[in-house]
């Protein structure tokens, strides 16, 4: 058996599903870009049937991602294998059907309504019809660490007769623990006739905080590919963490000996980075390998022991994981060709439109700051990636507030080149902005969470705005927006998230039943 652990990140897929957390293509674009350069083996770029924004956005990754595999995820009917089929075929050999049916009593019984000998012919039909697409299919039988491990063993036994060249076994709620997980690995080893034809997978939830944990458990049982997201994003508690799985296989390697990722860790920075900024969820501070206070030491004791040897405390090279490096910050006088080196030095590939965008930001924060830093530029890049002949763009925005009065606002928006203007009160001078943008854009959004952060440190910072907005139809959508003013940090993100709208609903809307 072979020692490298085989990283399938599902980012783009599981991480996707998590409430808020959905990209336009263009984001897409850029967090798998970033997935190819950390050097992932697997990418899953979506659910091809759910939408066709799903089929495009696996279709072009195929088509413009080189080097990992591409998986495209489908439920064992045809119409889901062959989305899945067509959307991952540019990708050629690196094409991957991922295909899944749950296998649990519970779902059997409750969801599917389906005896064990159908659930099985799902399968293996599933399967073949997959394996006649794609010679590389994975199968998953959703909610295995809950289903009867008899059960299990046999439908394990008949995807690998069937074709699939990687049995993935999910911890679909995240309900198992590392000990039992892994003797259920090592179960299937031992039961499964044919299971050295295939390579055992794992795909663990965070419900009890053990997805990296439980992942560890069982490549050590034999389980040779570990799926999960970046910054550990996901549906619920989210899923395993993989620059976390990554960086213990690494430092732990005396633990794990031989077990390893080929995955290039002074990216995971850069690649955590892009999935929060492109995703709008936040890094918790505190988070391992990426949080701002991963290698952060503040009690007097620690510091002490750091600078007479770094090892006393610090079980990693921050460098090893792309911190450090910092570069010196433009300023308004840094130019055009500058501020776009700078920008594709932190990952993100532009177009000479995308970049003419930043600039015209980057040039209106260099007048009102000293220095504009990468943390800064970062935040600037939100508006490019929506495509700029649509949705509406801020051409300015007044506000008053006084004391005894309703505060007020006053915006001119512009969209296809004609320019609109509105006034509204508020109930504070973030509501009054949104009500004036409203009764241009025609919309009403109902805010339901709203976060500002400064994006670097003193008194001339940016201040970032990411929000979540229901527009009425129940879905969260999530608007980011930055600007030295708050006030106008917040108008901009609530704008990128009616523009969002816009660009959703021409995508179409998500596959019936899904
Ligand atoms: O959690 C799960 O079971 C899944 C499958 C589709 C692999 O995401
Ligand atoms: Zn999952």
């Amino acid at each position: 058996m072979s020692d490298k652990v085989i990283i399938f990140d599902t980012t783009l897929r599981d991480g996707e599903q998590c409430p808020g957390a959905s990209m336009n293509l263009r984001e897409k674009m850029e967090v798998a870009r970033q997935l190819e350069r950390l050097n992932v083996d697997v990418i899953e770029a979506g659910f091809p049937v759910i939408s066709e924004g799903d089929f495009e956005a696996v279709q072009r990754i195929a088509t413009e991602v080189k080097g990992p595999t591409i998986a495209g995820l489908a439920r064992c009917v045809n119409k889901d294998i062959e989305a899945a089929a067509a959307a991952v075929k540019p990708a050629g050999e690196r094409g991957r059907i991922h295909v899944f049916l749950a296998t649990s009593k519970i779902h059997r019984e409750h969801k599917l309504k389906k005896a064990h000998e159908e659930i099985l012919r799902l399968a293996a039909d599933g399967t073949r019809l997959a394996k006649s697409h794609c010679k590389d299919v994975e199968f998953s039988p959703e909610d295995a660490s809950r289903t009867e491990p008899e059960f299990l063993a046999q439908v394990v036994e008949t995807v690998i007769a069937a074709g699939a060249t990687t049995v993935n076994i999910p911890d679909t709620v995240g309900f198992a623990v590392p000990e039992e997980y892994a003797a259920l690995i090592r179960y299937l080893k031992d039961n499964v006739r044919n299971i050295d034809d295939a390579i055992i997978s794992v795909h663990c939830h965070n419900d009890l905080g053990l997805a990296v944990a439980n992942s560890l458990a069982a490549v050590q049982a034999g389980a040779r590919q570990v799926e999960g997201t970046i910054n550990g994003i996901g549906e619920r508690a989210g899923n395993a963490a993989l620059e976390e799985v990554v960086m213990a296989l690494k430092t732990r390697a005396d633990f794990f000996g031989k077990l390893h990722s080929e995955v290039h860790t002074r990216e995971i920075l850069k690649t955590s980075r892009i999935v929060s900024r492109m995703s709008g969820l936040h890094v918790q501070r505190s988070k391992a390998i990426v949080g701002e206070n991963a290698f952060a030491h503040s009690s007097g004791i620690h510091q002490d022991g750091m600078l007479k040897m770094r090892e006393t405390y610090e079980i990693m090279d921050p460098v090893e994981v792309g911190w450090g490096g910092t570069e010196l910050p433009l300023t308004k006088h840094s130019g055009r060709h500058a501020m776009a080196a700078r920008l594709e030095h932190l990952g993100f590939k532009l177009s000479d439109a995308e970049i003419g965008a930043v600039f015209v930001r980057f040039k209106e924060i260099g007048d009102k700051k000293k220095f504009v830093y990468d943390d800064d530029l970062s935040a600037l890049v939100d508006d490019s990636m929506m495509p700029q002949d649509e949705g509406w763009q801020l051409e300015s925005l007044e506000v008053s507030v006084a004391s005894g009065k309703k505060p007020h606002a006053k915006v001119s928006l512009v969209r296809e080149g004609s320019t609109k203007e509105a006034e509204a009160d508020g109930n504070g001078a973030v509501d009054a902005a949104m009500r004036a943008i409203d009764a241009v854009a025609g919309r009403s959004g109902n805010l339901l969470e709203y976060n500002v952060q400064a994006v670097t440190q003193g008194h001339d910072a940016l201040g970032e705005v990411t929000l979540k907005v229901d527009f009425g139809d129940g879905r969260l959508i999530t608007g980011k927006g930055a600007s030295t003013d708050v006030i106008e940090a917040s108008a901009r993100a609530y704008l990128n998230a009616i523009n969002r709208t816009f660009i959703r609903r021409e995508l179409g809307e998500k596959a019936e039943g899904i």
